[in-house]
């Protein structure tokens, strides 16, 4: 057994989210490991496209639920091309789960505040979901989304279905919006003028490393403790498991430190140039 080792999984389910992003459900086909997995919201597994290649994933279903595991994948590039053409039936590799997740504990009896912008926010979606399946264990909700153009908007339903949940309110924004943008206009960090923060709120973000840089901006000006702020960071990965330096930012690792970091964690090298 080493570091690699990666155990099947079998696709139970397909889903098409949009233009060229897919929600694979997947299942452990050896019971042992089924019964054994466990992962918390924010976690990564590395999924394997058998003779194409290995890429970090969020899993996004309910820990409640490990036996039944969720991925949504966009097509990015190589290996998630072939990923996305995976059907009912087919055997995938899947190894993990791997990295430090969302901060559930801590935000419990918190409001809790999402920021997410561009494409990326799978890591967020777990998460919303977590939250909705225990909505009486957390106060109000604020999910706060901002896009480039109209089309960058994925999940547009899931984001109207969100916004009639009690105690939730999500504001979407685009810089470039077009006719049929029936939301706000602007960058991302207009819409905290809206925002009411109270100061124990806890803030979860993911996306484009310059927008959390003025979201923690924002948000601070707004009262929030630095320490009550997580981020989810992106690097490219090979091992997952802190062993070959890839995902390395600054004296850490975000495969094995990370992907979600206290904000005063990374303060130091977010936004440094080749990091
Ligand atoms: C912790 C973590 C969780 C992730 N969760 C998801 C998820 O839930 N769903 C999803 O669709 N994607 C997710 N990703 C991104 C996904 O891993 C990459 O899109 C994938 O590795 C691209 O591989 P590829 O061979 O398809 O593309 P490649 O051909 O390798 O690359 C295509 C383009 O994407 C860029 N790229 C590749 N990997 C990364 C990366 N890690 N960070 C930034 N840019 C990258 C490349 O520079 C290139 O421009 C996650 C990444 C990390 C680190
Ligand atoms: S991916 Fe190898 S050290 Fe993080």
């Amino acid at each position: 057994m080493t570091p690699y080792t990666f155990d099947s999984a079998r696709i139970i389910e397909r889903r098409e989210e949009a233009e060229g992003i897919y929600t694979f459900v997947m299942r452990f086909t050896d019971p042992a490991v089924r019964k054994a997995y466990r992962f918390a919201p924010g976690q990564f597994n590395m999924l394997y496209a058998f003779g194409v290649g290995e890429v970090p994933i969020s899993i996004v279903s309910d820990p409640a639920e490990p036996t039944r595991l969720e991925h949504t994948i966009r097509i990015a590039g190589r290996v998630t091309g072939v990923m996305t053409q995976w059907k009912v039936g087919d055997t995938v590799g899947v190894r993990g789960p791997y990295g430090r997740g969302w901060p559930m504990d801590a935000a419990r009896g918190h409001d809790v505040v999402i920021v997410t912008g561009g494409l990326g926010c799978a890591p967020v979606v777990g998460v919303i979901n977590y939250i909705f399946r225990r909505r009486e264990e957390y106060g109000t909700l604020q999910i706060v989304h901002g896009v480039k153009t109209p089309n960058d908007l994925l999940y547009r339903e899931r984001f109207d279905a969100w916004r009639l949940h009690p105690r939730t309110t999500v504001y979407l924004t685009a810089d470039r919006p077009d006719k049929s943008w029936r939301y706000r206009t602007g960058v991302v960090t207009e819409l905290f003028d809206e925002l009411r923060v109270s100061p124990s709120a806890i803030v979860m973000m993911c996306g484009p490393e310059v927008m959390m840089h003025y979201g923690v901006r924002a948000l601070r000006d707004k009262g929030v403790s630095e320490d009550a702020m997580y981020l989810s960071m992106e690097r490219h990965m090979q091992c997952a498991v802190g062993l070959c330096g890839h995902c390395q930012f600054g004296p850490q690792f975000v495969c094995k430190d990370g992907p979600v970091f206290p904000y005063p964690a990374v303060k130091r090298w977010l936004g440094v140039s080749g990091l």
